[in-house]
């Protein structure tokens, strides 16, 4: 397989990491972007967490997408693209485009070149009949796919992971409407959403025994020292993870263990003991929750599927 991919560059504006760090640590509760937790390290980090006993997401998506091919199959059809969200490691993706009915492309997403290229190479080699035709990309934003040189009978959005549940209840619902406008009239998305359930297990989740989610954490802090120049202490900060049950989410923030300053771009940020920094959330959804959700976005849940435990769920959402 040839590796020069056509890939359609939609010149995405570039990240300004200084500017997300100082209006996030200039805001109250002080915050920062959970999107730049995944530089080369923050990636394997986050690999590592997905191998982890209490962290149960990744493991029960990736069974219920083994076992539920058929059945995804049958409510997609022949000949779809399949258009994902960002880029992972491929390994969901390869277990979707496996028990598809003749797929004809493949559109990865993404902000990221090297992720992009890298990804999409990897699956152009693995998947032979598969056309893969990566798009450059904010996915916030409806994307106009590319043509595939097959028809496709429909678009899948694929978009796996829980991500979902990291945005904000406006930015979700953005998110689920650029969807909607991607995937065109007869169009579907697959979307992985975890579910809510005994609070103990979710915690254990977000702090497991090893602590790589700790780490995961703070190497935030170590990605921004070198990135942004700023001098965060890492010693001087702690991960904590708590399930908010009035809001059905889990919230991370990096704790400071001291009253410290920490000087970003020549501006100096104080921080009292005890005071903690907003990094990421999860929500963790009912169908309640998630259908109204869905619903403000303009689109139906027409397909809902739970693992056996209905700690994971996934949804295939069609326009409303
Ligand atoms: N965002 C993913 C999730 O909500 C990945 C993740 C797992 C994560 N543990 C984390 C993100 C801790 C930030 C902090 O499951």
């Amino acid at each position: 397989m040839t590796t020069d991919l056509k890939l359609t560059d939609l010149h995405p504006s570039a990240d300004d990491i200084a500017g997300d760090v100082l209006r996030g640590l200039s805001s109250s509760p002080k915050r920062l972007p959970s999107k730049y937790f995944y530089d080369q390290r923050g990636s394997e980090l986050f690999e590592a967490i997905t191998r982890q006993p209490e962290y149960y997401p990744t493991r029960l998506e990736l069974a219920m997408l083994a076992d539920l091919g058929p059945a995804i199959a049958a409510a997609i059809g022949p000949r779809a693209h399949v258009v994902e969200y960002g880029s992972g490691s491929g390994r969901k993706t390869r277990l979707l485009l496996d028990a598809l009915d003749d797929p004809v492309a493949y559109t990865p997403i993404e902000i990221s070149r090297s992720a992009l290229t890298a990804s999409a190479g990897r699956l152009d080699r693995e998947f032979g009949d598969v056309e893969v035709l990566p798009v450059l990309a904010d996915f916030t934003q409806a994307v106009p796919l590319p043509q595939p040189s097959r028809a496709a009978a429909s678009a899948l959005v694929f978009f796996p992971g829980s991500t979902l549940g990291n945005f904000s209840r406006d930015e979700s619902v953005r998110l689920l409407a650029a969807m909607r406008d991607t995937m065109g009239e007869n169009g579907a998305a697959l979307v992985g959403i975890d579910l809510e359930k005994d609070p103990a297990i979710i915690e254990a989740a977000y702090n497991d025994a090893a602590g790589v989610t700790a780490e995961f954490t703070l190497n935030l802090l170590r990605r921004l020292n070198r990135d942004v120049g700023s001098d965060f202490d890492l010693a001087a900060f702690a991960h904590r993870a708590r399930y908010v049950a009035a809001e059905g989410r889990i919230v991370t923030t990096l704790e400071s263990l001291r009253d410290q300053v920490v000087t970003v771009d020549g501006r100096a940020f104080a921080f009292a003991r005890g005071e903690e920094m907003h990094v990421e959330q999860s929500q963790k959804y009912s169908d309640a929750r998630f259908d109204a959700l869905a619903a403000e976005a303009g689109l139906r849940v027409a397909g809902r599927w739970n693992d056996g435990d209905d700690w994971f769920g996934l949804r295939l959402l069609r326009r409303a």
